[in-house]
């Protein structure tokens, strides 16, 4: 017998990338039974363009650079692909590649919805959007990590002792599970950028960000306090595209395995 559940996140997912409008049955003189149907037809199904394409997302910014350098060293590259592009879709018709730039957080949206079927992003990122998403590669680039960082002159002697304080943080979710772990109950206050201004000015006791060279929390007399995890940049793909297109994939892995050593 053959059970499919209609509706399902991944069923959804697959029939979005498809490039069908409905799923048939066919048993040998019986009539075919039509066991699932796009529900918008035309609209957001897979051309069989697209099925021939690889999508990969590049977030802007201070990754991209070295994202992109990774990718041409294995072949993968387009011309005029650059953050400072306005064009926002960089197509290799000989390659069948495609690079999208999109803002960072949203490079694991594209990612599990099928938009793209790859991408790089932070481990911070990827972390903090809990996306429904295969995690393929450490790139070991950008190479930065998670912690906890409080102001030097305020120091307190015990982590335990900042519990129930305020902590300052663009990554409230991966926050939120480490103090959890050890207990602690806190004030999460959501900031988009310039954490390190938190403690200084009086919003929190605390903030939860990502530290590279250390010279942000130095320049603001911020000292780190705990440290929460690695957040190199990653390889990630579409569940469904992973399996559709597995030996694109999986080529593309092996070679970049090879130059990351
Ligand atoms: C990130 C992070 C720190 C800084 C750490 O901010 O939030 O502020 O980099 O880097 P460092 O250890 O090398 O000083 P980003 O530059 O992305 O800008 P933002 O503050 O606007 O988020």
């Amino acid at each position: 017998m053959l059970s499919i559940e209609n509706g399902g996140k991944f069923f959804g997912c697959l029939m979005g990338r498809l490039p069908v409008e409905e799923v048939r049955l066919s048993v040998p003189g019986k009539e075919d039974c039509i066991i699932a149907k796009s529900e918008k037809k035309g609209v957001g199904l897979m051309s069989a363009e697209n099925m021939e394409y690889l999508t990969i997302a590049l977030p802007k910014g201070k990754v991209f650079g070295k994202a992109a350098e990774l990718f041409k060293k294995i072949g993968y590259t387009a011309e005029g692909l650059s953050d400072k592009s306005r064009k926002l879709i960089i197509t290799n018709r000989d390659k069948k590649i495609r690079f999208i730039i999109t803002k960072t957080a949203d490079v694991p949206v594209y990612v599990e919805y099928g938009a793209a079927d790859i991408g790089v992003i932070g481990k911070d990122v990827l972390l903090e959007s809990a996306k429904d998403v295969y995690e393929l590669l450490d790139l070991k680039i950008a190479k930065c990590h998670l912690m906890m960082a409080v102001a030097k002159q305020a120091k307190r002697a015990h982590l335990a002792d900042y519990a129930n304080t305020r902590v300052a943080t663009k990554f409230p979710h991966i926050a939120a599970e480490f103090f959890n772990s050890k207990g602690m109950q806190m004030e999460y206050i959501k900031l988009h950028g310039s954490i390190e201004l938190g403690p200084i000015v009086g919003l929190s006791e605390s903030i939860v960000d990502i530290v590279e060279t250390g010279t942000t929390l130095r320049e603001n007399d911020l000292e780190e306090y705990a440290f929460i995890a690695d957040a190199t940049a990653r390889l990630i793909a579409n569940r469904v595209s992973f399996k559709m297109k597995f030996d694109r994939i999986s080529k593309m892995l092996e070679d970049l395995r090879a130059i990351i050593g």
